[in-house]
């Protein structure tokens, strides 16, 4: 069956809104629907309810900030609760959680029903045109930006206006609380290690972290990596995690003619070199080597050190060389250190003076 579209056969228009408004062009546009006005725009009782409502919504918002500051400062972090369904769980990071979520979604649900039930929904169409706008364009633009501020209520509507400026206001205070996590300052904590005991007099091991045997310069070959802490720290220790993630200590072994940095060769013993294990980006245990080049890689954002070259940082974000320790040898021929690192190791802070 064949079709004939020719304008004789195109079937007859009755040229009302919505339907084909031009005989000669059946796509032609069809126009927007009349404008149903909202109960709201009708009855001021309703609107006034409903301005009611979003005041109410702004308000719980308010309070919800107010009960996220009070739960953080009242609320012991180790507490934990039963909460169904989600089983055991920290009363702070429950009630920090609930509160925020209940202060941001009552903005979010506040906004939303002023719009729906009380700025203007008429709609006004938009032509395609020109991207450049020509200044009359413009003005006109800036009319319609001030005729929908003015629709909108917010200068007459001052519950609303207030309600709404406290909310906003009382959100980002969650925030300002939070900078307490960032305190206290670690002071003298960062700049000392666990190998501060050693001294010329009184030199202490390097004990290999998997054996936890004291380490002779033969147990360190060429190429190898070999991770080592000092003598008399046990995995029982109550302290063992806060002193391992700074004392714990990288052992490469390489050939004297291959180290360029002078400085760094001095303080190793026979080619083998001891530096901090911890990143000196943000305090990841490094742990990947390559023998051919002798870099060190940090697993975390892929920093790489050249530990032929004083630890230099080569690529990634870290921002110093991880920090070498000075080691020999003890009458017993062990591997022992004979003072601290003579620079914080890990990460910068505050304090620290680069
Ligand atoms: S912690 Fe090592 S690169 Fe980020």
């Amino acid at each position: 069956m064949s079709h004939d579209m020719s304008e004789e056969n195109l079937p007859e228009s009755h040229g009302s809104a919505g339907e084909v408004a031009d005989h000669g062009n059946p796509f032609a546009d069809p126009g927007l629907p009349a404008h149903e006005p909202r109960r709201t725009d009708i009855d001021e009782r309703a609107a006034k309810r409903a301005e009611r409502q979003v005041s109410l919504m702004f308000l719980v918002s308010m309070v919800a900030t107010v009960g996220f500051i009070v739960s953080y400062v009242a609320i012991d972090p180790d507490k934990i609760v039963y909460i169904f369904p989600l089983g055991h769980v920290s009363a702070l990071n429950f009630a920090l959680g609930l509160t925020l979520g209940v202060a941001l979604f009552m903005i979010g649900a506040g906004a939303v029903h002023w719009a729906r039930t009380l700025m203007s929904d008429v709609e006004i169409p938009a032509e395609r045109h020109p991207i450049e706008a020509d200044d009359e364009v413009r003005a006109d633009v800036i009319g319609q930006f001030r005729t929908g501020a003015a629709e909108s209520g917010f200068g007459r509507r001052k519950m609303i206006r207030n309600t709404l400026i406290g909310s906003m206001a009382l959100v980002p205070l969650s925030g300002v609380v939070l900078l307490r996590d960032l305190g206290p300052l670690p002071e003298k904590k960062l700049a000392e290690t666990g190998w501060k005991k050693a001294t010329e007099a009184q030199p202490l091991e390097l004990v290999n972290m998997s054996t936890m045997l004291p380490l002779k310069p033969e147990d360190i070959v060429v190429g190898s990596l070999t991770f080592a802490m000092p003598k008399g720290m046990t995995t029982h220790d109550e302290d063992f995690q806060q002193q391992i993630a700074k004392d714990a200590l990288m052992l490469v072994r390489i050939a004297p003619e291959d180290i360029k940095d002078e400085k760094s060769k001095g303080l190793g013993f026979e080619g083998i070199l001891a530096y901090s294990k911890i990143c000196t980006h943000v305090g990841c245990p490094i742990s990947l080597y390559e023998q051919q080049t002798h870099h060190a890689l940090c697993p975390c954002h892929q920093s790489t050190f050249d530990l032929a070259d004083g630890a230099r940082v080569i690529f990634g974000p870290a921002g110093h060389p991880l920090p070498q320790l000075k080691i020999t040898t003890d009458e017993k021929g062990f591997l022992v250190a004979t003072g601290d690192f003579a620079e914080p190791v890990g990460p910068s802070f505050w304090e620290r003076a680069r």
